[in-house]
């Protein structure tokens, strides 16, 4: 809404003021000319020039909306308090509980438990903050300034014994939950059970589809007695992903997870390895950091986000980040 007002008043403006300026710019170098080196007055032109271009432009014109619209939404967010000062964004979380048994119907509790886990690992504030091996501590991301807030819980009976891989959790017609204002809220989905699979998340490209999220089977959800899986730390795997993260093998032998400061690795990492582990990847005999959340190790065995991870995270939920619209309102 306040996007289209702007942009409505920007073109009126323009038309109001666009006539005429072709002469006064002319009319100025003329003057500047016969009056030599001693100007008397300053003269910006940048925004006559400016106007001119746009009203001639409408892709110009379009960029210039949109930075507009985007810098009025972080002065908004700022003095909303919805990004802290300091740059921290709150995420409002949905959790939607879907259950065929009572113990499919987890605890408050629980689900509390896997907010603060999320906020203790994307905070840095983790009890196992301090097993980083000093390799990794100067890149260790501490801090990612992303906070997660519980909004709600829905909660909902279904007949569904096994869920798959293919969405039918976020949808009503298909004996799941429809997601509570995606662009907004971040969706959590709890299911019974989903095999093999632990959780699965959307990506940023998704944001605010009706299928936008992280899916979480119950028994990995939040601190939990299903070793090795106890630490909530699947939903931390998931968020990451969520906020733009990618494997830190990068899906393939040796290839990017374009994040800098998580060596390249060839593959996944499984149970609990010991630092450290070196992979020969490009020439360069180092350990590699299978202590990252995005690895496939055991909840007890990762304990980090990298620096170059919490730019990523930090890019798609700023201001003009595809994840934006994520805020407390
Ligand atoms: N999507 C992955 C899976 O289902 C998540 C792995 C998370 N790892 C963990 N230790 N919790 O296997
Ligand atoms: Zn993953
Ligand atoms: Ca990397």
């Amino acid at each position: 809404m306040k996007k289209l007002l702007f942009g409505a008043f920007a073109l009126s403006m323009l038309a109001a003021c666009n006539v005429g300026e072709d002469h006064l710019l002319n009319q100025e170098q003329t003057d500047d000319l016969t009056s030599g080196s001693s100007v008397t007055q300053r003269v910006c032109p940048s925004e006559d020039i400016r106007k001119e271009a746009l009203a001639n432009n409408s892709d110009l014109m379009a960029r210039f909306v949109d930075n507009e619209s985007k810098t009025e939404k972080f002065i908004e967010d700022l003095k909303m308090g919805r990004v802290l000062a300091d740059g921290t964004v709150e995420i409002p979380v949905v959790v939607n509980v879907l259950y065929r048994t009572s113990a499919e119907n987890i605890s408050d509790a629980q689900i509390a438990s896997q907010i603060a886990t999320l906020n203790n690992d994307f905070g840095g504030t983790n009890a196992d903050v301090n097993k980083i091996p000093s390799e990794f501590a100067s890149v260790a991301a501490g801090d990612t300034k992303i906070k997660f807030r519980l909004d709600r819980v829905i909660r909902k009976s279904t007949t569904v014994r096994s869920w798959r891989t293919n969405d039918a959790m976020k949808k009503t017609s298909s004996k799941g939950q429809d997601a509570f204002k995606p662009a907004n809220y971040f969706n959590i989905w709890v299911v019974g059970d989903m095999g093999g699979v632990l959780g699965y998340a959307t990506f940023p490209e998704s944001a605010g589809l009706w299928n936008d999220g992280v899916v979480i089977a119950g028994k990995y959800f939040g601190t939990t007695a299903n070793a090795p899986y106890n630490l909530g730390r699947t939903a931390t795997h998931e968020v990451g992903h969520y906020l733009n993260l990618r494997h830190i093998w990068g899906d393939g032998n040796c290839a990017t997870d374009y994040v800098d400061d998580t060596p390249t690795q060839q593959d996944k990492n499984f149970g609990k390895p010991t630092y450290p582990q070196y992979d020969l990847c490009g020439g360069v005999n180092r350990s590699i950091q299978f202590m990252n959340y995005m690895d496939y190790v055991d909840d007890a065995a990762m304990y980090m986000f990298s620096a170059g991870q919490k730019s990523r995270m930090q890019a798609i939920t700023n201001a003009s980040g595809a994840r934006s619209g994520l805020r407390i309102y």
